[in-house]
């Protein structure tokens, strides 16, 4: 049990990567604030989450509303004692031309993928300075690195998430709260089924072949909150198997 004794809140936790590492940590002896802005997801995790025996929490949350987020993590407080380890994953994604873009659309992209996120890591930060102890894995992408045509909101947002990553990386850690990122490459999930409907025709897809299970990316991130990864702050880890060598993604 790598993480008896601790709570954690994950971010998007109602589906996806984001429900996978909340059920990992919970196999681990965590308990779990879910958040989400679909209560119905969070709450069909918590149902998974109860039978392992700790304590689970599904919240209706928008991470880009302050007051939203404040109410998270007064909750957490309020019910578990403190805040371990949070784990910023929720997304909100649009793909189309930069051309097309709404400025409505843009800021909806910056406001929930790194104004979030940036909201999430602050008032968790403050809450763990007085324990003195912290983790905070931002949930990033490899899209940030590598140009995939229509994602340009998402990838300038993600960009600046491994950025905070890398800043607040070192400026908390003299709190004893590190901070990292994971960079998945494709993961199968309901965000990426769209994209790998593309993949079909294909006789090769990118990553030799292989698109990532939610729970590939659970594993790094358990390894991230527990002590194991004590030495490791502000970094980025990618899961994206072999996505980063081969590089482009198909066009259809
Ligand atoms: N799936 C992939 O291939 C892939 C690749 C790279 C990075 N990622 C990253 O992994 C993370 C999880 O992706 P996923 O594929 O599981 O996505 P998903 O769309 O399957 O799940 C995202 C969850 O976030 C929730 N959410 C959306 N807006 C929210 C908001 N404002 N507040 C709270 N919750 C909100 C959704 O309701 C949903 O439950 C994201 O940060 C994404 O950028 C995914």
């Amino acid at each position: 049990m790598r993480l008896k004794g601790k709570t954690a809140i994950v971010t998007g936790g109602g589906r996806g990567i984001g429900k996978e590492i909340a059920i990992r940590f919970a196999e681990e002896g965590a308990d779990v604030v879910v958040a989400d802005i679909d209560t119905i997801g969070a709450k069909e995790t918590a149902s998974e989450i109860e039978k392992k025996g700790v304590r689970i929490i599904p919240l209706e949350i928008d991470i880009s509303q302050s007051d939203q987020v404040n109410r998270m993590i007064e909750t957490t407080v309020k019910e578990f004692g403190k805040v371990d380890i949070l784990v910023n994953n929720a997304v909100y994604i649009k793909k189309m031309p930069f051309l097309e873009f709404s400025e409505d659309e843009w800021n909806r992209i910056m406001n929930v993928c790194l104004n979030g996120y940036f909201l999430c890591s602050q008032m968790a930060a403050r809450e763990m300075i007085k324990q003195g102890r912290g983790r905070i894995i931002n949930i990033a992408t490899l899209a940030a690195a590598i140009a995939h045509a229509g994602l340009s909101a998402y990838a300038v947002a993600k960009a600046g998430v491994i950025a905070m990553t890398k800043l607040i990386g070192i400026e908390l850690h003299k709190y004893n709260i590190n901070v990292n990122a994971i960079a998945p490459g494709p993961i199968e999930t309901p965000l990426m089924k769209k994209v790998m409907e593309r993949f079909s025709g294909e006789k090769k897809m990118p990553g030799m072949g292989v698109i990532g299970k939610p729970q590939d990316v659970a594993h790094v991130a358990l390894f991230l909150a527990s002590d194991d990864s004590a030495y490791i702050y502000g970094n980025v880890l990618s899961v994206g198997g072999g996505f980063i060598g081969e590089g482009i993604m198909p066009e259809k």
